[in-house]
């Protein structure tokens, strides 16, 4: 392509939570772009927008709401997703796809930048995926530590906010919290927190989450596991290259916003202390380390919010493991774990676009 023109975005999902952080993201680069297009459901054609300071009006999904477009953000439900990446893709658009349905196919490359940058270019069905945020909260360290130590197995549980489950997880967590905020809480209900929401506040996590933790994210799967689980583990795989590594991962849903966290149980081919560990989070990609316990500082889901990378502290030999580590990584599930590293995907087909 001649550099004659800029290539244009569009964001399919635009009204989402992932959307939502998607315009602020494009907004930031806009001078990247041609056109920024944004679409969603049919619900929401005519409904205008900001991106930074443009105002954009929302076009509902079409085949014609693809032309011109040359790469794709798709932030949609799966369905809608496996109906419509296709649609795009025929058309000859670059789809970033951050459902889960393209993910494990081995024609569709699943990206983050900080361990497979290269794959974004081999690409034969015009679709990438973008991993689960559980699942990329993890690979930047993984990724540094597996470079320089090789990673044999991990065992992670999971911390997940609400916002994980878009717009309607976030809204019915903040509807819980004032219920029970009106509550005559102490003395009286005794944190019974099912006798004060009643039975109307089971969605969409299947049970009340606040003032609670739920051991369920995702639908069940065979013998036990749920599909957050398994993401977890197959997705790791894919991405770090590593198609035999060990992954047991226990996905739990806590009361939290924003900002997904993770206990992590890693295991390497040798030994590895707090030093050698310490010296390579500090260097990679993607890693801020955040690993000060004395002093308090240790990374949490509310100091997340907003923050591009991963954050990891708690960094310990495990004393009975030489060769494990244990430590605590955050990341915000809705940068990181999706709209940023769907921009850092964009970014390395941009530029290979641009000088084809
Ligand atoms: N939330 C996270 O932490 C996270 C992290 C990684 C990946 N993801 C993935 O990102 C995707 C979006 O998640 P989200 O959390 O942003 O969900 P969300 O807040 O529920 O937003 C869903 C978006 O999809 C659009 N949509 C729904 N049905 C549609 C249809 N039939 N046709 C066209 N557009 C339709 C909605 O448009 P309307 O407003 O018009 O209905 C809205 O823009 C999902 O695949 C999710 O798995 C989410």
């Amino acid at each position: 392509m001649s550099m004659a023109r800029k290539l244009n975005v569009a964001i399919v999902g635009a009204t989402g939570v992932v959307g939502s952080i998607m315009r602020r993201l494009i907004a930031e680069e806009r001078g990247n772009w041609g056109e920024v297009r944004l679409i969603a459901s049919a619900r929401s054609a005519g409904k205008v927008l900001s991106v930074g300071d443009e105002r954009i009006e929302v076009q509902a999904i079409s085949p014609e709401a693809f032309d011109g477009i040359d790469i794709a953000h798709f932030d949609l439900p799966d369905d809608v997703s496996a109906e419509w990446v296709p649609v795009a893709a025929a058309k000859g658009v670059v789809v970033i796809d951050k459902s889960a349905h393209y993910r494990m196919d081995p024609d569709v490359p699943l990206v983050c930048r900080e361990a497979n940058p290269e794959a974004a270019a081999v690409r034969p069905k015009g679709i990438i995926a973008n991993a689960n945020c559980t699942t990329l909260a993890l690979i930047p360290s993984l990724a540094a530590l597996n470079a320089e130590f090789g990673l044999v197995s991990m065992s992670v549980a999971s911390y997940q906010a609400a916002s994980g489950s878009g717009k309607e997880g976030l809204e019915a967590l903040y509807a819980q919290i004032q219920k029970l905020a009106g509550a005559d809480k102490i003395g009286t209900e005794l944190g019974d927190v099912r006798a004060v929401l009643g039975e109307d506040f089971n969605t969409p996590f299947g049970a009340p989450l606040a003032l609670n933790v739920v051991p369920k994210v995702g639908g069940w799967k065979e013998d036990g596991w749920t599909s957050e689980e398994l993401k977890v583990r197959n997705e790791s795989r894919k991405i770090l290259g590593l198609p035999d590594l060990k992954v047991a991962s226990t996905c739990v849903r806590v009361p939290v916003a924003v900002g997904h966290s993770q206990v992590v149980h890693a295991t390497f081919e040798r030994e590895v202390t707090v030093a050698d560990a310490h010296r390579v989070l500090a260097a990679a990609d993607g890693v801020d380390l955040v690993d000060d316990p004395a002093n308090m500082v240790f990374p949490m889901p509310i100091d997340s919010v907003g923050k591009g990378g991963t954050q990891i502290g708690r960094v310990r030999q495990s004393i009975d493991f030489p060769n494990s580590l244990e430590f605590f990584v955050v990341a915000d599930n809705l940068m990181k774990g999706a709209a940023l590293n769907s921009i850092e995907t964009a970014d390395l087909v941009r530029r290979e676009l641009e000088a084809a």
